[in-house]
Parts: C-alpha cells; structure tokens; sequence
C-alpha cells in the first residue's frame, strides 16, 4: 500500500507519508485538500455550462450553389384583361349585373363588411366584387391569361471571358420557350379570387438556371381594364412575392408600380437549427390547392399561419357545405368546388342562407377562447421554425423611369421610347400623350442574384461532451497530478 502510494501519480498523496518533516506533512495535506475541493468546484461549473446546452452560429461562405425561387406575380389591378366589348368584359359587367341585386341583400341583412373591411357606411362595393368573382367564370375572365400583362421574359448569364467595356450590366436574352409551360396560376393569396401567376424556373428546358445571374420581366398593365374594374380597393400596382418551391407564398409582398424600373437582389442562406436553442421543426405542413380555374390542384407547403387558414376552411366547408372565397381553398375530392356566394350555383336564399352560416361558423369560434385553443392544437406542430430551410434575402430599390416622367426629354430619347414602346401597345400614335401612356403602363423588374452559391448559418453544441471530458482530465492532472494511467495503478494494485 505504502508503495503504491509512493510511487502513485497522484504526486501529494505520496509526499505526505514520504515527508519527514510535521510542517511539510500538513502543507502537503492542505495543497492536496486545496486541490481535490478546486477540482470540484470547477467540475460543478463545467458540468452546469455542459447542461446548459450553449449554442455556437457558425457560418460557411458558398455552402451550396443558388437555387432560383418561385416567383409569383399577383395583378389585383387589372386581374383580367378588360377592353369594351372583349369576352372578358362583357362576361364581367354580365355578372356584376346579375348580382347586383343579391349582393345589396347580403350587405343589408348580415354584418359582412365589418368582417372585411369596408370604408364607408352603404357602400355596398366589397359586397358587389366578392360576390361577382365568386358568380363569375373564370375560364371567361381568362384568370390563366398572364401574358397579358407580361410580354417580355429575358435573362442575363453570368459573366465568363473577357470583357469589352466596363459598365457590368450585359444586355438581356430573350427567353423563347413556351412560357405557358413554365407558369402555374393559383388564387392562393389575393382575396375575391383575384388570380396569380407563379414562375418556375426551375421547369425550363433551354436556360439552365446556375448559370443565370438576373432575371427580366417586362410588364405592361392596362390602364384601360383598371378604369372599367373600377374599385376602390386596388390601386395602380402589382405584387411581387418570392417564396421557396411549391410553398405558400408569405405575405412580405413586394410592391411594383409602373412607371420604374424595379430591381430586387437575392441572397440566399441556409439555416439549420439542431433545436437545443428552442425547439424546430422538420414537419412540413402541407395541402393540395386549386388553379385559378377551380379544376386542377397542385401540393404546396405553408407555414403555421397557412394551417390556420386551410383549418378555418375546413370549417366554414363543415358547417356550410361550401367554401368561404377569402380563404385558399382545399381540393373537394368529390367534386367541383362550390363556394358559398356563388351566385351562378345558389339561388339568392341560398347565397343568403350561406352568407349567414359563414359569418354565424366565424362568431362561434371568435367568441369561445377554448374552441379557439382546441382549433389552432391542430397546426400547434407547425408553429417552431423549421430546422433546416433555405431563406432569401430581399432587397428591393426602384428607380423612376426619368424619360417617362420628366418635361425635358431630349428627342432623341422621346424617339427611342416611341419606337420601343409602339410595338408593345400595338398603336401608330405620335403625340405627346403616348409618353404619359407608357408612364402609367410599363415597368420593369430585374431580379438579380447576389451570389452564385449560397451561405449556411449552423446552429451547433458550443461545449460538446468530448470537450467536457477533456476539462475534467486538464483539472485532475492539474491540481492532483492525476492521469488515467495513474487511476489504472489504483485498478491495478486493488487486484
Ligand atoms: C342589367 O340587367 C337588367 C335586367 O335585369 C337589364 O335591364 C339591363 O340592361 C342590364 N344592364 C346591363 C349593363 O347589362
Ligand atoms: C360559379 O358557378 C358557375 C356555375 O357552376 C361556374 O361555372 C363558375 O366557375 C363558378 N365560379 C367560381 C368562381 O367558382
Ligand atoms: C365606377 O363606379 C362608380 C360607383 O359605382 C360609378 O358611379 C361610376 O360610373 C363607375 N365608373 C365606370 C367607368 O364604370
Ligand atoms: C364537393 O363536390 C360535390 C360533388 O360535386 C358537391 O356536392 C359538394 O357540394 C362539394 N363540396 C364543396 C364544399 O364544394
Ligand atoms: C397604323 O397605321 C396604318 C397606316 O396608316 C394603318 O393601316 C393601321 O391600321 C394603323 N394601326 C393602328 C393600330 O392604328
Ligand atoms: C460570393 O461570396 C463570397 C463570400 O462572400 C465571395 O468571396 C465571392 O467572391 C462571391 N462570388 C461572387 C461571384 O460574387
């Protein structure tokens, strides 16, 4: 035993029987009591930091090469392409006839507009457009028809080779494919059934997206469909919404307005929690959907907030057997889907009747604070951040288009306008007037990508139970001297 402890690495134990000396026995003891209670004070605060779980970011620069978003335009505006006596319009000033009547019943006998919004007392005009949408045929509007508001598609590729001038913007290059095929339309964000276009990329067969650097659309809205949709509730603008494949897009709309030049620069990263911070998820919420026809659905992915509304649906299509048209709506599986103020379908009672059943489904659960917590436990899952997604950066600047706008063009540029711009409004005119035309009419979108290739934000284990290990072995080897081969002697002689 003597030896042993001699001859032990844990170095005091062995000084204090081997001192001679009464003094240097209790200095010995002392360091060595010193030693083990420092060794477990620090062992207390390296074991607390381990169960507190720190969280470290790291970042990796170019982690994964840029993936182009979708891309959705939504044109409440002028949503259909209005000009007197086309299909569309006489389909249009049809329907707002037809339930004009209907329409002034449900604003009186229910308390709607205090749902939705409405501006000022007897305005029936929410009630008139919603129920007009919901009547009308949207195949007749031509809700699929987003060429004709974009009538230009082009792209700029990366820079590769030598370079002729200085000035870094490249001239753009058509994009000339079928551009139906690159679309889908849905009525996923914009209440009435106000149709939106979604551009995918991605589904192109000629332009292989890694090698674009920008994006260009051209639009030309029509100022002419804008005056005879005559409402209250749009103004001269589009929305923008950049969103990740297939998924809802978020309500961070981003507003184009004519007459500018609008530029929108992407940066794409990567965040990936491993949840120690707060919780994440990898659960995807997601629900089958209708086109702007109400015929074919598409799968897309949403977030807490989206769950929300397609669980509101699903009551409004509970109670009433019909779908609330302010919501996205949800495939039927047995059939076309009826919503609840369609005129064409339900006769004025029974668009009555339904108005009633939506407003009295949305009291019940808008009063009960537990309906209300049972209701949201459905989508409670999808409420954390996801664990690993992909999230763009937006920056959006807009510059005014200055020939357009200013008095003192010189001619030449007046020229240059009049020539590019005849072509597109398919006219001959010449006057002063066709400028202030194209002022309230085009604008132009560049989408530019800010880098090649993504970043990743990490989330990690700052103090990971290697490192733990590690301090524990640094404390015992210096307060006591102690090493694992040490504590094997102590095995060792037990045997
Ligand atoms: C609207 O309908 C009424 C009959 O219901 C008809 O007399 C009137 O001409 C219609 N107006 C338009 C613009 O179609
Ligand atoms: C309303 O019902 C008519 C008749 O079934 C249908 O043709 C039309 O597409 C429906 N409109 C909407 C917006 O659902
Ligand atoms: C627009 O609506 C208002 C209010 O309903 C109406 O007085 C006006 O005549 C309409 N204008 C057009 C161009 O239809
Ligand atoms: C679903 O389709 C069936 C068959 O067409 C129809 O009877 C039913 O009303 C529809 N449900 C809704 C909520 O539209
Ligand atoms: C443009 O002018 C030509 C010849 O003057 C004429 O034939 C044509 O119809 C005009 N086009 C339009 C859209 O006014
Ligand atoms: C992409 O970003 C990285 C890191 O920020 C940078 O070093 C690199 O030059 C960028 N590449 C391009 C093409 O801008």
């Amino acid at each position: 035993m003597i030896d042993l402890i001699q001859s032990s690495t844990i170095h005091g134990i062995g000084h204090i029987f081997s001192a001679t000396n009464k003094i240097f026995k209790v200095l010995w003891c002392i360091l060595f009591l010193v030693g083990v209670i420092a060794i477990i004070v620090n062992i207390v605060f390296i074991s607390m930091k381990f169960l507190s779980n720190p969280v470290i970011i790291s970042y990796t620069f170019e982690h994964e090469p840029f993936i182009w978003p979708d891309i959705t335009f939504c044109n409440p505006t002028d949503p259909y392409a209005f000009t007197i006596n086309s299909q569309p319009y006489l389909h249009w000033i049809e329907t707002l006839n037809k339930t004009k009547r209907v329409a002034g019943k449900v604003a009186r006998q229910t308390s709607m507009s205090q749902l939705i919004h409405s501006r000022r007392e007897n305005d029936y005009e929410l009630e008139e457009r919603t129920i007009a949408m919901s009547s009308a045929d949207p195949a007749k509007l031509q809700a699929t028809a987003f060429q004709n508001y974009l009538y230009r598609i082009g792209y700029i590729k990366a820079h590769k080779g030598l370079y002729f001038s200085k000035e870094f913007q490249s001239s753009s290059t058509k994009l000339n494919e079928d551009w139906k095929s690159l679309f889908t339309s849905q009525i996923v964000q914009m209440r009435n059934n106000i149709p939106c276009h979604t551009f995918h990329l991605d589904k192109s067969r000629i332009v292989k997206q890694k090698f674009i650097k920008s994006l260009l659309f051209r639009f030309k809205l029509n100022e002419e469909s804008y005056k005879i949709f005559n409402s209250s509730y749009t103004f001269q603008s589009m929305f923008l919404y950049i969103s990740n494949k297939d998924e809802i897009p978020q309500s961070n709309e981003i507003i184009l307005t004519p007459g500018y030049n609008n530029v929108v620069q992407l940066t794409q990263n990567r965040h990936s929690y491993t949840g120690l911070r707060r919780t994440c998820r990898n659960e995807k919420f997601e629900a089958e959907l209708y086109d702007s026809l109400l015929q074919s659905t598409e799968k897309y992915s949403g977030s807490y907030d989206d769950c929300k509304k397609i669980v509101s649906q699903q009551k409004y299509v509970k109670y009433c057997n019909c779908y609330n048209s302010f919501l996205p709506i949800f495939k039927n599986s047995s059939g076309f889907p009826r919503l609840c103020l369609n005129a064409s379908i339900f006769s004025e009672a029974e668009v009555l009747k339904n108005a009633k059943c939506m407003i009295n489904t949305f009291r019940k659960y808008a009063e009960s604070d537990k309906a209300r917590r049972r209701f949201y436990n459905r989508c409670k899952m999808y409420r954390p951040i996801p664990c690993n997604k992909v999230l763009y950066k937006i920056d959006h600047r807009k510059e005014i288009l200055v020939d357009l706008w200013s008095k003192s063009t010189n001619d030449r540029r007046r020229e240059i306008i009049k020539t590019l711009y005849l072509k597109t409004f398919q006219t001959n005119e010449t006057s002063l007037d066709f400028v202030e035309k194209v002022k309230d009419n085009i604008m132009q979108l560049i989408i530019n990508r800010d880098n090649e290739s993504g970043d990743l934000y990490k989330e990690e284990r700052e103090y990971p139970f290697s490192e733990l290990l590690s301090d524990v072995g640094g404390l015992m080897g210096l307060w006591l001297g102690l090493s694992v081969i040490g504590l094997f002697e102590i095995v060792e002689f037990v045997y």
